[in-house]
C-alpha cells in the first residue's frame, strides 16, 4: 500500500537512498548519507509541504516517491522534479509504477503545470518507466555528472499535466 511518509520511516528510505549512491548511478551523490542528513531532507521539506509517500508491503517500506520544486525561484512554483526509488530486492514488481502513478496524481491535485524526471542517460529502466506514463525527452546535458572514475550525461524527462 501507498501510504505519507513519515519521520519513522526516515531510516529505511535512507537505506534505499544510500544503496542508490554506493552502487549505482541513478543519484549524483557519491558519499553516503547520514541518518540526520536524511532527517533534516524531511523535515525541510515537510516545512515546505513537499508530498512524499512510501510503498509498504508487510509492514516494511520498499519504494518512496517524493517532489519538490524544480529550481529554488517562485517563478519555478508549478514545476516540481520528483524522485522514485524502490528497494533493489524489489524491482521490477511494478512498484515504481504505482509510485510514479501516485506522485503524478498529486501534482494533478495540487495544480502543477511540469513534472520533471533528472535521470541519468544510462538508466534505461527509469527512462523506460517515465516513457511509459507519456513522459517525453526534454533535453541532455553531456558530461554534467562524474561517479565511479566516468563522466555522466543526464536527461530530462517531462510531462505536462492537464
Ligand atoms: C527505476 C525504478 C524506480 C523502477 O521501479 P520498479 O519497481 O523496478 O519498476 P516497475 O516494476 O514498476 O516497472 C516500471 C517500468 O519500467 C520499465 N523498466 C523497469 N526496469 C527496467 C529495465 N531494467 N529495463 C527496461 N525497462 C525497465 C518497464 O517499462 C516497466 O514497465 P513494464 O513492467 O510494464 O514493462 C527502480 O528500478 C529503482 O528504484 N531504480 C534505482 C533508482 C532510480 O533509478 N530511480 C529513478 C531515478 S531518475
Amino acid at each position: 500500500m501507498i501510504r505519507p511518509m513519515t519521520i519513522e520511516d526516515i531510516e529505511k528510505v535512507l537505506d534505499i537512498f544510500n544503496d542508490a549512491i554506493i552502487n549505482t548511478t541513478a543519484a549524483y551523490h557519491v558519499e553516503p548519507q547520514t541518518l540526520e542528513e536524511k532527517r533534516q531532507w524531511f523535515l525541510a521539506k515537510q516545512k515546505v509541504n513537499d508530498p512524499m509517500f512510501v510503498y509498504e508491503e508487510n509492514g516494511e517500506v520498499i519504494g518512496f516517491v517524493t517532489y519538490s520544486q524544480f529550481r529554488p525561484y517562485e517563478g519555478y512554483k508549478y514545476s516540481m522534479e520528483h524522485s522514485v526509488y524502490v528497494d533493489k530486492n524489489h524491482h521490477g514488481k511494478g512498484i515504481g509504477k504505482i509510485l510514479l502513478q501516485k506522485i503524478i496524481d498529486e501534482a494533478k491535485i495540487r495544480g502543477v503545470k511540469t513534472l520533471i524526471a533528472v535521470i541519468d542517460s544510462e538508466n534505461i529502466g527509469s527512462i523506460k518507466m517515465h516513457e511509459k506514463f507519456g513522459f517525453y525527452f526534454a533535453g541532455r546535458l553531456k558530461n554534467v555528472g562524474y561517479k565511479f572514475d566516468k563522466w555522466l550525461d543526464i536527461v530530462y524527462y517531462q510531462l505536462d499535466i492537464e
